[in-house]
C-alpha cells in the first residue's frame, strides 16, 4: 500500500531548495484534482476512501481511559458533532471555542467543527475566568464546548454572543444553555461536509504580544499544504509511524504540529491526557512503540532532572527513531543528554503561533549543529533584518524575517487590521525574535526583541499579566518581565509598588500571586515578586521593562533619557 507521496521525505537539502515548489505539494491534495476544499477531508476522511479506515488515527491514554480510534471513527463521530453543531444553528465562519482538558472528545469536536466550515478556537484549559471571557468575548464565540469541571470559568451572563455551552463529559445539565455532548452526537449520524474556500477560517488562536490583550491569530484552510510538508520533511513522518507530540492543542503546537500535520500524512497519533511524568512519560512512549517523538526543552530538562538515569534500562524505546523539539531554545546540553540517555538525536525546530507551521530546522538529511534552530524549510524565504527591514549579512544579529506569504502564515489578527500590518516592515514579516545566520546558513536564535516572556514554551504577555496585578488592591503599578531560569527557560518577574497603608511582606506577596493564579493562569502567574518604592517609567507614564531587566541582570540600563524624572 502506498501512502505517502513518492517524494515524501527530505533526502538532499540542497537538492530540494532548487526543485521546491509549492504547487507541487499542492498536487497531494484531493482538491487539486476535485476542487473541493477542506482540510478535514485531507487529513481524515481521504485515508477512508482510499482504503486506510482501519488504520488508528488516534491512540489515547490518560491512566484512566485508554481508547483508540480508526480514521473511520473519526470520520464518524465527527460528522455526529458537525450535524450536532448544524442542529444548533451554527454556520460556516462561527466560532466555535474548546475550552477542555485533552481528551478524544475535544478532538472529535476539533475535527467536526472544521468539518462543518466553523472555526475552531482551542483554548489552554488553565485559563481562569477573565481570560476565558476576554478571548470568548473578542471571538464573538457563539459555542463552546467545556466540561463540568471548566464550565463555572465560563462568564455566560457577561457573553451575549454565547449561545451555547457543551458539555463533553456531564451527565446532566444546569442551565438553559447548556447541551450535552452525549445528547448532541444522537442528533443525526449522517456522513457530512461542507467545501470550504482556501482562505476561509479554519482555527483562531490566541496570543500574547508585549501590549494590549491577547489577540486572535486566525489561520486558514490553506494551512494544510504547509503543514503537510512540514510532516513530511521536518517532522520525517513515514508510513506506520506512531507518532505523539506531548503539546496541548490550546497551543498552536497541539493543533499543527500534534494532529494536523500527521494526520494529513496518515498517520498515527498519540495523545496523553494529564500532567508530566517522567516515568509515565517513558511507559507511553514504550507502551504504542513511538517511533516519531515531538516534545519542549522544558519538557526535556524535567525528564534529565527527574527522569530515570537510565531509562533505556527500564523501557524499552528501541522504535524511537526521530525526536523534535519546539517552542523555546535547545541547549547543547539537552541535544548531548538524548544522546547519551536516550540515544537519539533531537532536532530542533522554530516556529510561532502566527507562522502555523515549522519554519525552520534542523533536517534529519542535514548535520546537526546544537544550539542552531537549523535551517529554512525549503519553499519559506527566512533572513535577518536590520530595523529598516533591509537584509543583513552573515553572523550579523538582527530580526529574524519571512518573506510573505507562505500557506501557513496568519491572515488576520481576529478584529484588529491595524496590529496585524504591524508585523509587516519593507516586505518582511518580522517575528519578533532576534538572531543571527551562520555563514553555513544555520539560524540560531537570540532572543524575543520585545517584552513577551516565555515561559515553560508558553508565550505570555506582560501586559495581561500586569493589568492582572493592578487589580489587586495593594498593587499601585506593576512591571513584569521574563527572568533567565534553567529548567523554564524564564519565569515570571514582577516588580510592583504598592499603595498606601499596606505593608510589603511574604505572606502579601503569596496571595497576589494567587490572585493572578486565580483570575488569569497558572502559568501566567509571577513565581518573583519584588516590592520597590517606585517603578521606572517614560514620561508617559509607561513602566520601562528594559530597566526592570536591566536591574535585575546586574546590567547598565542604557538610554533613560525618556525616563520620567
Ligand atoms: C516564540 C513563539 C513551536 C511553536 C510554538 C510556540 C519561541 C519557538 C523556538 C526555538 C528558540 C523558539 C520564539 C517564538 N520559539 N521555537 N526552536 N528556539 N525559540 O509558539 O507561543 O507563538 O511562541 O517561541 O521566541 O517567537 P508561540
Amino acid at each position: 500500500m502506498m501512502m505517502l507521496d513518492e517524494r515524501a521525505n527530505l533526502k538532499n537539502y540542497e537538492e530540494a531548495l532548487q526543485t521546491m515548489d509549492w504547487q507541487n505539494v499542492e498536487r497531494q491534495f484531493t482538491w487539486s484534482k476535485t476542487g473541493n476544499v477542506n482540510i478535514v477531508y485531507e487529513a481524515i476522511d481521504r485515508h477512508v476512501v482510499e482504503g486506510r479506515g482501519d488504520r488508528v488515527a488516534l491512540h489515547y491514554t490518560d491512566g484512566s481511559r485508554e481508547e483508540s480510534y480508526t480514521f473511520t471513527e473519526m470520520m464518524q463521530l465527527s460528522s455526529r458533532f458537525a450535524n450536532g453543531l448544524r442542529s444548533l444553528g451554527v454556520q460556516k465562519g462561527d466560532r466555535v471555542f474548546l475550552f477542555m482538558p485533552r481528551s478524544p472528545e475535544l478532538y472529535i469536536a476539533l475535527i467536526g467543527i472544521l468539518r462543518m466550515g466553523a472555526i475552531a478556537g482551542p483554548l489552554f484549559e488553565a485559563f481562569m475566568e477573565e481570560a476565558v471571557k476576554d478571548r470568548l468575548e473578542d471571538s464573538g464565540a457563539t459555542v463552546v464546548v467545556t466540561t463540568a469541571a471548566l464550565v463555572s470559568r465560563i462568564r455566560s451572563r457577561e457573553l451575549p454572543q454565547l449561545q451555547h455551552v457543551i458539555l463533553a463529559d456531564a451527565v446532566e445539565k444546569n442551565e438553559a444553555n447548556q447541551i450535552l455532548y452525549r445528547e448532541l452526537m444522537t442528533t443525526s449520524d449522517a456522513y457530512t461536509i461542507e467545501w470550504v474556500d482556501r482562505e476561509d477560517g479554519m482555527i483562531l488562536n490566541y496570543t500574547s504580544g508585549s501590549t494590549g490583550k491577547p489577540k486572535g491569530v486566525l489561520h486558514v484552510h490553506d494551512a494544510m499544504i504547509h503543514q503537510k510538508l512540514a510532516g513530511q520533511w521536518v517532522y520525517d513522518l513515514q508510513e506506520g509511524d506512531i507518532y505523539w507530540c506531548t503539546a496541548d492543542p490550546g497551543w498552536i503546537t497541539g493543533t499543527s504540529g500534534g494532529v494536523l500535520s500527521p494526520w494529513l500524512n496518515g498517520v498515527t497519533v498519540v495523545v496523553r491526557g494529564g500532567r508530566f511524568d517522567a516515568n509515565e512519560w517513558y511507559a507511553t512512549l514504550e507502551k504504542y512503540g513511538v517511533t516519531v517523538w515531538f516534545s519542549a526543552p522544558t519538557a526535556f530538562r524535567l525528564l534529565m532532572a527527574k527522569g530515570e538515569r537510565q531509562p533505556l534500562q527500564t523501557y524499552n524505546l528501541s522504535k524511537l527513531r526521530h525526536v523534535l523539539s519546539a517552542g523555546e531554545p535547545l541547549n547543547p546540553e539537552v541535544i548531548r543528554w538524548g544522546m547519551e540517555t536516550l540515544q537519539v538525536r533531537i532536532h530542533d525546530n522554530w516556529w510561532m503561533t502566527e507562522t502555523g507551521s515549522s519554519i525552520c530546522a534542523n533536517f534529519r538529511c542535514n548535520p546537526l549543529r546544537p544550539g542552531s534552530m537549523g535551517k529554512p524549510l525549503p519553499g519559506i524565504t527566512l533572513a535577518i533584518v536590520d530595523d529598516e527591514g533591509n537584509e543583513l549579512p552573515p553572523n550579523r544579529l538582527g530580526n529574524l524575517a519571512i518573506k510573505p506569504k507562505w500557506p501557513a502564515m496568519v491572515r488576520a489578527i481576529w478584529n484588529q487590521p491595524q496590529k496585524y500590518e504591524k508585523y509587516f516592515l519593507n516586505g518582511w514579516f518580522v517575528t519578533g525574535d532576534s538572531a543571527y545566520k551562520d555563514a553555513d546558513g544555520y539560524f540560531w536564535f537570540e532572543a524575543r526583541v520585545d517584552d513577551v516572556i516565555n515561559t515553560s514554551g508558553e508565550r505570555v504577555g506582560p501586559f495581561e499579566v500586569e493589568s492582572k496585578l493592578v487589580e489587586h488592591p495593594a498593587v499601585a503599578e506593576a512591571g513584569v518581565i521574563g527572568v533567565p531560569d534553567p529548567l523554564r527557560g524564564e519565569v515570571i518577574k514582577a516588580f510592583i509598588s504598592l499603595r498606601a497603608g499596606y505593608e510589603e511582606s511574604d505572606a502579601l506577596k503569596e496571595e497576589i500571586k494567587q490572585f493572578v493564579k486565580t483570575r488569569l493562569a497558572a502559568h501566567a502567574a509571577p513565581r518573583l515578586i519584588e516590592v520597590r518604592q517606585t517603578l521606572p517609567k517614560t514620561n508617559s507614564g509607561k513602566i520601562m521593562r528594559r530597566v526592570l531587566k536591566a536591574w535585575e541582570l546586574g546590567l547598565p540600563t542604557g538610554d533613560l533619557s525618556t525616563m520620567e524624572e
